[in-house]
């Protein structure tokens, strides 16, 4: 990189216009959408769609609720043709859906372009050409006088066709691409010259999108250029305002949310953002940014998981972890402050104890959008005993009482971060019970019974010491007591219990108990142990084995 990157690049000229109003207002409504997965999105794939994954999308994007959507540039492929052909003749898209195409400004184009509308419903002929003085002069090597003539002529060829579609309703829709980076004035005089030739009007609206084709600036400037069109444009009110972001500077949806306020009308966008270079406006994000603030976006994802996985498979793109929304990870949490902080604000929550959601580090509620309260939860070294508590008792329904997290907190930590990832639920199960449950040295549990005689319980335990059999008597108030009594008896450790708690495990037929026990040795050492059997009494006595075990 230079040392002096003033030497080669500069910075944006702002936009003139002091007594912007954007910065003050607020976003209150949903605006029109447009989808334009099938055309800008689909042709900055390695492999572009075919028909049928084209189809598959379409009617995932119908279904979601778009009711304007982009199918192609029809005068540039067989595939876009045929597209736009079947969606027509196979009557797939609902009468109240605006299909859009684009073309440019050239003759033969717009004829196969009016082919391919032939019989619809309701189309958007969507009619572009550059401005921006790179393009001028670099693609083109034009005046702006003869740009401006390019969009003239274009303008007037459909307008010319128009009776080539009798039974359509046709809206029709003009962009000056690379809009961000042309003069304001210039993007204006070019924009009037093409509604002269159509002449809209507040019944019959025309869309005048204004494409950040590339992001050249900070979205505070587009919301400028597009404050400052919608207040020098002629018959304002003849226009529908479509904003058209690209993520260059990886601000489009910045730019989209600005340029809304500064008073545009209609986004369009893909979804999660796949397009040219870094990509599209992504709708989604949109949509729910909306949606988070108590806004009906008109889009429904109720169900973003499966449109995820129709997405990656028709465009053959992933949508990465860390997305906005979507992603596999954004309703995980690993710290383990994080995970107490939600666990609380999801129990007010589910506890009805308040009006608007405002759990923390969850914008949203994952379950509007089909997604799993189970993804929240996962267990690395960041995590605390409070995250590994709820991933055992949400997963395998293993309750461990308050005290002892405090003990096997640590030890699931030091374990996961000597492995150095994240482990599943399962992994951690398995440390919990090589921990506890499974650890039979020196102790083991051979057979255990017991009678009641005058209120007192006897026992007669048979164990395994470092593998050699031993029988252990001795009484006292109850089962538990008795076997304490044992051991002392029998000159083995002396320790005193001093928690204890029992649930079951799993229900029906087979289902076990799971027993915790904390005992006390005379030197005042404490150790949890647990024991898992079907009889809930020996599932205490192999909890009280475990502990010794542990001690
Ligand atoms: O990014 C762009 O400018 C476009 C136009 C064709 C609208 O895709
Ligand atoms: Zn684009």
């Amino acid at each position: 990189m230079l040392k002096q990157p003033s030497q080669k690049y500069r910075p944006f000229p702002p936009v003139p216009l002091p007594d912007r109003k954007w910065p003050n207002r607020t976003l209150t409504q949903a605006p029109r959408w447009c989808s334009v997965d099938l055309r800008d999105g689909n042709q900055a794939l390695a492999d572009p769609m075919n028909v049928g994954q084209k189809l598959e999308l379409f009617h995932a994007l119908v279904k979601v609720g778009f009711r304007e959507i982009e199918v192609g540039f029809p005068s540039a492929s067989n595939t876009e043709f045929t597209f736009n052909r079947r969606l027509i003749e196979e009557g797939r898209a609902p009468d109240d859906v605006w299909l859009q195409v684009l073309v440019q400004a050239r003759e033969h184009l717009i004829e196969r372009t009016f082919e391919s509308l032939v019989n619809a419903k309701k189309a958007i002929i969507h009619l572009y050409n550059s401005t921006s003085p790179a393009q001028r002069r670099v693609v083109f090597g034009m005046t702006k006088e003869e740009i401006l003539q390019v969009a003239v002529r274009g303008a007037q060829m459909i307008r010319e066709r128009l009776s080539l579609l009798p039974g359509t309703e046709v809206m029709l829709q003009y962009s000056p691409e690379s809009f961000s980076a042309t003069e304001v004035e210039f993007a204006k005089e070019v924009s009037e010259a093409v509604m002269e030739v159509w002449q809209p009007t507040p019944e019959r609206k025309m869309i005048l999108n204004l494409p950040d084709t590339v992001e050249v600036a900070m979205p505070n400037v587009y919301a400028d250029q597009i404050e400052w069109m919608c207040r020098h444009l002629k018959n304002r009110d003849a226009l529908i305002i479509s904003l058209h972001t690209h993520n260059d500077r990886n601000t489009g949806t910045a730019a989209t949310e600005l340029g809304l306020l500064a008073g545009a009308d209609r986004v369009e966008g893909t979804l999660f953002g796949n397009g040219e270079r870094t990509g599209n406006l992504d709708l989604v994000t949109v949509a729910m940014n909306l949606y988070m603030h108590g806004i009906d976006p008109g889009l429904d994802f109720s169900d973003l998981n499966s449109l995820v996985r129709v997405y990656e498979r028709c465009t053959g793109m992933t949508v990465p972890p860390r997305h906005p929304y979507a992603g596999e990870l954004v309703f995980t949490a690993f710290s383990g402050s994080h995970q107490d902080a939600i666990r609380k604000g999801l129990k007010e929550w589910n506890e009805g104890r308040r009006t608007y959601w405002d759990v923390p580090y969850l914008t949203v509620d994952p379950n509007d959008l089909g997604r799993e309260y189970r993804e929240v939860i996962r267990v690395n070294s960041q995590s605390g005993r409070g995250g590994v508590a709820y991933l055992l008792e949400s997963e395998f329904g293993i309750a461990l009482p308050k005290e002892m997290q405090r003990e096997f907190g640590p030890i699931a930590n030091d374990e996961v971060d000597r492995l150095g990832r994240e482990v599943s639920g399962a992994e951690l199960k398995a440390m919990f019970w090589r921990e506890y449950v499974e650890r039979t040295q020196p102790w083991q549990l051979q057979g255990f019974a017991t009678e009641s005689c005058n209120g007192l319980v006897k026992c007669n335990a048979r164990l395994l010491q470092d593998g050699k059999p031993v029988v252990l008597s001795g009484e006292g108030n109850g089962p538990l007591a008795a076997l304490v009594n044992s051991f002392s008896q029998a000159g083995g450790p002396h320790f005193e219990i001093t928690a204890y708690s029992e649930h079951a495990l799993s229900a029906g037929k087979g289902a076990s108990a799971i027993a915790y026990i904390q005992i006390k040795h005379t030197d005042g050492r404490t150790r949890w142990g647990v024991g898992v059997d079907t009889n809930i009494e020996l599932a205490s006595v192999r909890a009280v084995l475990s502990a010794l075990n542990r001690s």
